[in-house]
């Protein structure tokens, strides 16, 4: 089998930057093809929060061409995915990354900048590639953050010595954010204006990145089967629809997988205890100790776990409806997360209503995540889109059982509950609404209380799926593969 040069570029890359799920997946897809023999570097920004002093700097500053802006000088410092050997390159900026958040100001505000910040993101890693001699095959971009790569390898690179044997391909975690921006951009890209038409680059007379990338990557995935379906459709396409359908030969759905090294109770070094699935007894320690630390009391109830962004599309306006007739039930609930701010008041709200049910935790914290998805029963996700997950498939690991809206990954990585067979790992429901979901949350409680020995049968068949990197690596690899092919860059 042929070995493959590829590039990442992405906006955000665990452990070093994260705000979902897309930075377990760049942390950890690379690994994974490494195994498999390719050679991958991994771009992305130095953000004030990565500790430069202990990474590698390279001698030479890198300049990058910036259009209109001109050509803008940062430094570049190598640093290397843990548990592994391939190296992450940090493209150090200070005005455009040296911030505390990735994207949003404090206020969940986008920064006006952002435009500029990833164009230049982008573009560097072109750049960067010519500095170190690197000459991929493959140009992996990441959603709207790095798609300007997509279009600078048809445009300005399409002659380069370093990129002629090169095909890319954009993988789509989220159509929603599309990086939309006023049309002078272009002068910015700096790849002509010929590319500003409704074909290509532009969108309601904006620039739309996301667009550009959709158009101009050779191949494009989405992050789940079902995803990569539901995308040809208005409802979930955001207008792009029409211009995926374009492409819809070229597109793929492969859903993500876990990252063992992070995620297995067995060896989780955020727990208190360790357990596996003939080991349940250890998960009823760290139940209790979670209730501890989250203040709630010590009671042999169903505790359900909500764990990710507080935003519209993890369907979170719906658990706000349904927060009262969920809380009548006798269960508890802990919630951690942040996003849209009337959340942060309206959970705490429900905290002091509910200090012996609800436990609210609004802010970032991995480690307590990890303690979250081992002590919790059940994991509410009712996401009203959702383009893979990775929560729903952590918590199945963990014997954490799901309550999903199967959309999405979350269709595609859960088995419902059938009573009558007792087959299934989670609880799921159809229609996104406050009735469908207390019923569903009924249901998952009921099975709880009154068919404990069926529950925990479903704990051990979920903690023993499959979700390894392993078989999402090869059908990536048969994806770039079919790249060049396509692209006749074999
Ligand atoms: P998305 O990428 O849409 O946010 P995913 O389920 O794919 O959703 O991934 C979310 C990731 O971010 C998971 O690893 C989850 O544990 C983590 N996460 C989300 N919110 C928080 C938080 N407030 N604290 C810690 N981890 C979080
Ligand atoms: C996005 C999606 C989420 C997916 C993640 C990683 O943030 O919202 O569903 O799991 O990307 O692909």
């Amino acid at each position: 089998m042929q070995k493959l040069d590829i590039l990442f570029v992405a906006s955000e890359c665990y452990p070093f930057s994260k705000t979902g799920g897309l930075a377990d997946v760049v942390g950890a897809l690379p690994k994974f093809l490494k195994k498999l023999g390719h050679n991958v570097i991994v771009v992305t920004p130095r953000y004030y929060a990565i500790d430069r002093s202990k990474l590698k700097k390279l001698p030479a500053p890198l300049g990058v061409p910036m259009g209109i802006i001109g050509e803008l000088w940062c430094g570049i410092y190598e640093g290397v995915l843990p548990n592994s050997d391939v190296p992450v390159y940090f493209i150090d900026y200070e005005l455009f990354f040296g911030r505390e958040t990735l994207y949003n100001d404090a206020d969940g505000i986008g920064f006006m900048d952002n435009d500029n910040r990833f164009v230049f993101l982008s573009r560097a890693a072109m750049q960067l590639c010519k500095a170190i001699d690197f000459r991929p095959r493959i140009l992996h971009t990441h959603d709207w953050h790095t798609s300007a790569a997509n279009l600078f390898l048809t445009t300005i690179y399409a002659n380069d010595e370093y990129f002629k044997r090169c095909a890319s391909i954009l993988t789509i975690h989220n159509m929603q954010y599309q990086g939309e921006f006023y049309g002078g951009l272009m002068n910015v890209l700096d790849v002509g204006w010929e590319h500003f038409n409704f074909r290509e680059v532009e969108m309601n007379d904006k620039v739309n990145l996301l667009k550009a990338g959709i158009t101009h990557a050779t191949m494009i995935s989405a992050v789940s089967p079902k995803y990569s379906q539901e995308i040809l459709t208005p409802e979930f396409g955001y207008k792009l629809e029409d211009t995926l359908k374009t492409r819809a030969n070229d597109l793929w759905g492969i859903l993500n997988g876990v990252d063992t090294d992070e995620w297995n109770p067995e060896t989780d070094k955020f727990l208190p205890f360790n357990y596996d699935a003939d080991r349940l007894d250890n998960k009823l320690k760290i139940k209790r100790a979670l209730q501890a630390e989250v203040g709630l009391p010590k009671r042999d109830v169903p505790l359900i776990a909500i764990v990710g962004r507080l935003v519209k599309q993890k369907g979170i306006d719906v658990v706000a409806e349904a927060i009262h007739r969920l809380l009548d039930m006798d269960i508890q609930i802990v919630l951690l997360g942040n996003g849209e701010v009337w959340t942060h008041f309206y959970f705490g709200d429900i905290m002091s209503l509910y200090p012996k049910k609800f436990a609210c935790i609004i802010g970032f914290d991995s480690a307590l995540s990890h303690r979250i998805e081992a002590g919790a029963d059940l994991f509410l996700m009712p996401s009203r889109f959702e383009p893979c997950g990775l929560n729903q498939m952590y918590s199945q690991l963990y014997g954490t059982l799901p309550i999903v809206h199967g959309v999405g990954g979350l269709e595609d990585s859960v088995q419902n509950y059938d009573e009558r067979t007792s087959e299934g790992t989670g609880f799921k429901f159809y229609g996104l609404n406050a009735k469908n979901l207390v019923n569903t949350v009924g249901w998952a409680v009921y099975t709880w209380y009154n068919q404990k020995e069926r529950f925990k049968a479903m704990q051990k068949r979920a903690m023993r799926l499959d979700y390894s990197w392993e078989r999402s690596a090869k059908t990536y690899e048969a994806l770039y593969f079919e790249a060049l092919k396509r692209a006749q860059k074999d």
